[in-house]
């Protein structure tokens, strides 16, 4: 069994169920690089400041290096007895280079370590996120041009409302991930801030130079509060927060996509390849990708849920409580990052049923609002167009048509202010082009939406 690093003020060794209990190693060892990315730059500063000699820092800096080999080559044994990471990665470079390795940790602590680490962790991995939402958005955009001319009927309370164009419904979900984009700027502005330099909780006694490190690890801003420096989860916790919000969107989408599949709808087929079959029913395509990311949206949910829990009582300063953080924050990263990327597949290989959709605006009574904003331009008081038109709706069903199969004779029955272009006026094309109020679903304001989203992608893509 390895000697503890802290062993000093024990007399027994650690109980093995104990050991196996508090390590973090299992899942921490992610971090390998940041890790050694900041003991490479701790180490510099020390050398900088005369804390450590230059001869030091340098044994320790290609040691690091060739432990970053091995890691990276699967070549390195993780060890369960030295608790996490920062342990491992030391204890080896000890190994390696004899005693310089144990001066790696003058004016440092696991606590600010840790910090460090996770800080370095969280902001590579939002640009990540970032890059696989502009990849969705992206699709997003190539199936709303590619669709350009398909209208389908808009729903509220999941009844039809009003024919939009799908490339309307599609771009809404374009600018709800613009929204996630920029929540997680900022998350990566709070995980751009370097906890290095507070020690354990209080600061050290050596003449350490926290804006040399800050340089060295490209860091935007340092914690000022050495306390604060340890404590602080909220970049996780925005982070979380930001993921579901993300996670809620792509579920919503799913959720839509889902539907459209189904033959109630037919609006969509997705395909084979992005689809499963029934082990029983040999008919069956079943949707299993948005089922499970609507699925996995539970999950991300229920890891901010833990962090914030974990982390409301806390006293100051660091409690190995917040060790829990990262398996949350791993597995919502992964999930957020893969659910990203299968929807993108999803909404590229998707088959969209352009006919379908136009017999769901024909077959129903989607214009009947058109109906009235007819009446209302000929003069009529909304209320009372209204009136007219539900009046008409209501005579329609009766006899088993719609708005379309009505002669002139039968509109006027219910004013005299209808005329021979009233039928023009509630054709699903005339209906979408007239809705040209901005941000309105007209073929004008859709393709301006259009250019816009590309625009935004292409700043954006540029800047990550
Ligand atoms: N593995 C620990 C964590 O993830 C590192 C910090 C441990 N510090 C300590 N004093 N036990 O939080």
């Amino acid at each position: 069994m390895s000697e503890k690093l802290w062993g000093g003020r024990f007399e027994k060794s650690t109980d093995e169920m104990i050991n196996e209990f508090q390590a973090s190693i299992g899942f921490d060892k992610r971090m390998y690089r940041e890790d050694i990315q900041g003991s490479i730059a701790h180490a510099k500063m020390l050398a900088a400041q005369g804390i450590i000699s230059a001869d030091d820092a340098e044994k320790i800096c290609a040691g690091l290096e060739k432990i970053l080999g091995q890691i990276d080559a699967g070549e390195f044994e993780f060890d369960v007895a030295l608790e996490d990471i920062h342990m491992n990665v030391e204890a080896a470079l000890t190994a390696l280079i004899g005693a310089a390795g144990g001066r790696l940790h003058t004016a440092r602590s696991r606590n600010d370590q840790v910090a460090l680490d996770t800080h370095l962790y969280m902001r590579r991995q939002v640009r990540e996120v970032q890059r696989l939402i502009l990849e969705l958005q992206t699709e997003l955009i190539k199936a709303a041009e590619k669709n350009r001319e398909v209208i389908m009927p808009g729903y509220t309370h999941l009844q039809r409302a009003q024919p939009i164009l799908f490339a309307h419904h599609l771009l809404a979900y374009f600018c709800m991930l613009q929204r996630d984009y920029a929540r997680f700027e900022g998350v990566h502005a709070r995980a751009d801030i370097m906890p290095l330099g507070a020690g354990a909780l209080a600061g050290t006694t050596f003449p350490i130079d926290r804006e040399f490190v800050a340089k060295e690890l490209d860091f935007g801003a340092i914690y000022s509060n050495s306390l604060d420096a340890v404590s602080d989860r909220d970049y996780l916790l925005e982070f979380l927060s930001a993921a579901s919000i993300l996670m809620v969107h792509l579920s919503r989408l799913s959720e839509e996509i889902i539907l459209w599949c189904s033959r109630e709808f037919g609006f969509v087929e997705l395909d084979d390849a992005h689809c499963t079959g029934s082990s029983m029913m040999p008919q069956k395509k079943n949707p299993d990708v948005p089922e499970l990311v609507r699925g996995k949206t539970g999950r991300v949910i229920g890891h901010l849920m833990a962090l914030l829990t974990t982390v409301k009582a806390l006293p100051l300063a660091y409690n190995k409580d917040l060790q829990e953080d990262k398996e949350g924050i791993f597995d919502a990263l992964d999930t957020v990052k893969f659910s990203l990327a299968v929807s993108a597949q999803i909404i590229a290989g998707m088959k969209v049923r352009a006919a379908d959709m136009r017999r769901a605006v024909e077959e129903d009574f989607s214009n009947a609002t058109d109906l009235a904003d007819y009446l209302v331009k000929k003069g009529l008081p909304f209320r009372q167009a209204h009136e007219v038109s539900g009046k008409l709706v209501h005579y329609s069903i009766g006899r088993g048509v719609y708005l379309k199969d009505l002669t002139l004779d039968e509109f006027q029955k219910f004013s005299p202010l209808f005329d021979a272009d009233i039928h023009d006026a509630i054709k699903p094309e005339t209906c979408v082009a007239a809705r040209n109020s901005q941000g309105g679903t007209s073929y004008k304001q859709v393709d301006a939406q259009i250019c816009a989203a590309y625009d935004w992608i292409k700043h954006y893509g540029n800047n990550n």
